[in-house]
Parts: C-alpha cells; structure tokens; sequence
C-alpha cells in the first residue's frame, strides 16, 4: 500500500534534528511532504519563504521529499495531499504531553489521519530551534546542530537585526 506523510512544523528554522527524522521517515513512506506552518502565533524568525528555502536546501537529495507552505487546520491539509499519516518527532518525555494532546485533537478532527511519532538520533535530543536562535543571536556556534545554509542565514539575521528577542 502506498502511503503518504506529512510531516508538520514552524521550522524556524530547520536544525539537524528535524533532517534526522525526515531521513529515517523517507524510507517508510511512498511520499514524506514537509508542510511548514505559514502563519504562526509564534511569529517567526524567517518568513514563510525563508524556512521552505531553507528546507528545500536540507532535504535536497531526497527524491520522495517535497516541501510546501500550508496555513489553516493541519488535518485540512492532510487531506488536501492525500496523507493518511503525521509523522513527529518526540525527543523527550518533556514533549510527549503536547504531543499527545495534539494527536488526539488531530484524530478528533479527522478519523482519515493517523499520528506517528519518531525519535531522533540521541545526538539531536536536546536539540531544538529555540536553542538554535538564541545561541546564534549570542555570537554562539551552531556548527553541526543545523544545516550550512541556515548557519549561514542565521549570522545574515542576526547581524542585520541585533538586539532582536528571542523567539
Ligand atoms: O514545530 P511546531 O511549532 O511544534 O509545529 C506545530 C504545528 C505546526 C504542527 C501545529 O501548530 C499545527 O498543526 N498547526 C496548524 C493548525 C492546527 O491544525 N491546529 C490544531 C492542532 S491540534
């Protein structure tokens, strides 16, 4: 059976953590379609287009991959791709409650979408953008926690807006 996943996020930006689990999530499913939450009440270090450049970037290579914008309810888009499965990472039992809450209000709201949860590496357990942003926004190296492209883009904003918070 041919299956199709999403796999959701603000991906402000993508670290290494989020590329581990596209790579081990490629193999398992016919198509993996990375939807990037477009507006967030998180607002956003890079726009929308900024983080799909930056993914599209990161996952180049992986011929099953597509990245794509989405805005509105997830389960919406779901079916709009013709996914039947969310793949998430859970690095911690700290995400696991989100986690939960989230799949099940998802499962509320369509029986077609089915959640998966996957672990990154152990490596990239700790990892996350927030801690990304603010090391980065401290003169800190990020080397090896991100992909080069957004290292790069990361001093570009960071130089252009110092004194900017923290997100
Ligand atoms: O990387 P994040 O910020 O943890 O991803 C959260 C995301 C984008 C998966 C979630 O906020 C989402 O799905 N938003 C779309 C709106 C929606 O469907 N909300 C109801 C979720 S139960």
């Amino acid at each position: 059976m041919k299956i199709r996943a999403v796999y959701p996020g603000t991906f402000d930006p993508v670290t290494n953590g989020h590329v581990d689990l596209i790579r081990r999530s490629a193999p398992l499913y016919d198509k993996v379609i990375v939807a990037i939450l477009e507006n967030t009440e998180k607002e956003p270090l890079f726009t929308a287009d900024e983080r799909v450049e930056m993914m599209r970037r990161a996952v180049d290579g992986l011929s099953n991959v597509s990245v794509t914008k989405f805005t509105g309810l997830l389960v919406d888009f779901a079916h709009r791709v013709d996914a039947a499965v969310i793949v998430r990472g859970i690095r911690a039992v700290s995400d696991y409650e989100y986690e939960l809450q989230m799949a099940l209000m998802n499962r509320r709201l369509s029986h077609k979408v089915e959640t998966v949860f996957m672990m990154p590496a152990e490596a990239y357990s700790y990892l996350s953008s927030r801690l990304v942003k603010e090391i980065s926004l401290f003169g800190g190296s990020v080397r090896g926690l991100v992909p080069p492209s957004v290292e790069k883009q990361l001093k570009r904003k960071y130089r252009r807006s110092s004194g900017r918070h923290v997100r």
